[in-house]
């Protein structure tokens, strides 16, 4: 928590001004702010400040993997690309599914740059965790996986409706990872086991009824749900029928909104196994059509594995890719490139989440905590070229070499500069 003189930014609305930071909060913004003899400041020499990004979806390794990504240095990452906050997932190993496991997660955290929040895993038997675990300012939401995926089996039955009967209780959000598995086994059994067919595997079909599932629970135990990394506009479709589209957030990753199908095939194909998996390049330009006005926020699903992991045959290579520090710059490049407005930006990268999350981030306002970035929305730059260093443990990027407009330089956490990159 500090104090910050932040001189010459330009505000959303155009104007410049200054933001004076006491406490970790924005205090007073306008021009010529003066502080006090001594109260840290930085020049923002003109430069576009936003509201960091806010990113609910991330999975950080730690504890159990941590040769792939840590605590520190995947909040390293978010920062350098402008998230100031971070939910952490659960399906580390062992899991987040006890308090004792949280404490130690939250111990670990204790120098990573970014704000860290960590949704609560969810298992059988696991309730009182839960309801102790919704008690931390850092847990607000447990995960529910409808199917297997990475480091997880995925919960059925009476366990998934006792979680979403508890959390309707609880007024905690449920964030729920939607593919059915019996649909996803079914097709396992038919096709071969190959990368090109892994978006068959895990069909939409398989995501489609997962989601028809979360919404029946929805409609009779009233949580609000989160609904993760939808691949298709036909999910939103789906949670617009259900009558409760005010209690549900809808996610999408810059993956299934630039990457399809086409981009699987070729020699390094496993690295682009993900689940969801993308899908075709028509259901993904449908969905990148549907950001204007039908998805709630971006969260990146950064799940970063190493590329020696990535080379193993299809059945043992690990599902996810990691994406946290691209996820701002990616929807800086679409605003600057007309696909998306400039409010829309700022609700898809924060505040939407920080509104439906209860954070004090995600608006720039005397009161809210002061956790910003500094933007030159004009600078041409390439994704992992040029200086750009990828700052994931795992050391890649299915963005690497894509063409970006607007960077992210600058970033403050509860007014502290914890990234700086000004050129
Ligand atoms: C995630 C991972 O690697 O942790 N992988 C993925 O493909 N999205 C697990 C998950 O959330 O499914
Ligand atoms: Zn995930």
């Amino acid at each position: 928590m500090s104090d910050l003189l932040l001189k010459n930014v330009r505000l959303p609305t155009g104007e410049t001004a200054d933001i004076r930071v006491l406490g970790g909060r924005i205090e007073a913004m306008g021009p010529e702010l003066a502080g006090p003899d001594g109260m840290p400041r930085l020049d923002g020499r003109g430069r576009l400040v936003l509201p960091g990004g806010v990113d609910m979806h991330v999975h950080f390794r730690t504890p159990g993997a941590e040769h792939k990504e840590t605590l520190l240095t995947g909040a390293r990452a978010a920062v350098k690309g402008g998230v100031t906050t971070c939910a952490d997932m659960p399906n580390t190993s062992p899991p987040t599914t006890t308090v004792a496991r949280l404490e130690d997660k939250i111990a670990r955290a204790a120098d990573a740059p970014a704000r860290l929040l960590f949704n609560f895993g969810t298992e059988p038997g696991n309730l009182a965790e839960v309801r102790e675990a919704a008690k931390f300012d850092c847990v607000r939401a447990i995960k529910i996986y409808l199917g297997p995926s990475t480091g997880v089996g995925g919960l059925a039955g009476e366990a998934v409706e006792a979680h979403f009967r508890q959390a309707a209780e609880l007024d905690l959000p449920v964030m729920v990872h939607a593919e059915d598995v019996d649909l996803i086994t079914r097709n396992a059994l038919a096709l071969p086991h190959e990368m090109r067919n892994h978006g068959e595997i895990r069909s939409l079909e398989a995501e489609l009824s997962a989601v028809k599932h979360a919404l029946d629970l929805a409609g009779r135990y009233p949580v609000r749900l989160y609904l993760a990394h939808v691949t298709s506009a036909r999910v939103l479709d789906l949670a617009e029928a259900s009558g409760f589209r005010e209690r549900i957030f809808v996610e999408a990753c810059p993956h299934h909104l630039i990457l399809s199908t086409r981009d699987v095939a070729g020699p390094l194909e496993n690295r682009f196994k993900v689940n969801p998996p993308l899908r075709p390049p028509e259901e993904q330009a449908a969905l990148f059509a549907a950001l204007e006005t039908r998805i709630d926020g971006l969260g990146s699903d950064h799940a970063p594995h190493t590329l020696e992991e990535k080379q193993a045959p299809y059945d043992e290579a690990p599902s996810g890719l990691p994406g946290v520090e691209y996820l701002l710059p990616l929807a800086l490049t679409w605003w600057r490139q007309g696909k998306i407005g400039p409010l829309r930006l700022l609700e898809l990268t924060s505040a939407n989440a920080a509104r439906w999350f209860g954070l004090n981030g995600g608006a720039l306002a005397p009161g809210r905590d002061a956790d910003l970035v500094l933007v030159d929305p004009d600078r041409e730059w390439t994704a992992g070229e040029g200086g750009d260093r990828i700052a994931s443990k795992c050391g890649w990027s299915p963005y690497a070499g894509m063409a970006l407009v607007g960077r992210p330089e600058v970033a403050v956490v509860a007014g502290m500069v914890v990234h700086q990159h000004l050129d």
